[in-house]
């Protein structure tokens, strides 16, 4: 399709045709970027203590931080659908799968998923997917209720950590630019910043 035809463009900030597009009438609707967190040969020891102190404060605090298995998709949904609204609905983000054979599906592919219970119940997680070296964040989800006490950074450190471990190298997670809350956590992680994208309609 005509780039001029879509209803939604998403292009780096940098591409020259922003300038071009926006001076042709096309209207800038959200933001969004892109982060990496690159893991040294071997794993830089520090950075491997501080995800391993997001987990440990979590697990002082009650939490079981751990890795899920594709039994507990039902509870991965749950989590989902009860945060469903707060994810940004900038046309360049997707959102978590919305039944329950495609939140199991989440672990195809080389998906991993890792949550955090409190009582029994699954307040925080993250699904990520691995191809090789490399691994990207889909979604990251905690409870309203929970939010601000780190658990959001718990069950993405307590990702990051395990593939660490098993020899991925590059891990990459993105936002919406409005999402402080995602960028925030991710920075604390030592993700950086390292794409800027817009979202452009006519
Ligand atoms: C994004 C989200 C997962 C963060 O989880 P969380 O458990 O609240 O995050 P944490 O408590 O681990 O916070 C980590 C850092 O982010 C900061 N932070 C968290 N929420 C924030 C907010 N609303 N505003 C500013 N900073 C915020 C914390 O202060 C902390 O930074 P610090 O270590 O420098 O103090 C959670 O807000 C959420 O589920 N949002 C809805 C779904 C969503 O948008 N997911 C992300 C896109 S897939």
């Amino acid at each position: 399709m005509d780039p001029a035809e879509q209803p939604f463009l998403v292009l780096r900030d940098d591409d020259p045709r922003v300038a071009v597009l926006t001076a042709g009438g096309s209207r800038l609707v959200a933001t969004s970027w892109g982060a990496v967190l690159r893991i040294a040969e071997p794993p830089q020891p520090r950075l491997l203590a501080r995800l391993d102190a997001f987990v440990a404060t979590a697990r002082r605090a009650g939490a079981e931080v751990g890795e899920l298995v594709r039994s507990g998709a039902a509870e991965l949904l749950a989590l989902q659908e009860a945060n469903r609204l707060d994810y940004s609905h900038d046309p360049s983000m997707a959102l978590p799968p919305g039944d329950l054979a495609s939140t199991a599906a989440q672990w195809d592919d080389g998906g991993r998923v890792f949550g955090a219970h409190l009582d029994g119940l699954l307040v925080a997680a993250t699904v990520m997917q691995v191809d090789g070296e490399r691994a990207e964040t889909l979604f990251t989800s905690v409870l309203r209720a929970h939010r601000r006490h780190g658990l959001g950074s718990a069950v993405k450190a307590a990702g990051v950590r395990a593939l660490v471990a098993e020899g991925v190298r590059t891990l990459r997670t993105g936002g919406a630019g409005d999402n402080v809350a995602s960028l925030a956590a991710n920075r604390a992680l030592g993700y950086e910043v390292d794409e800027r994208w817009v979202t452009l309609t006519r």
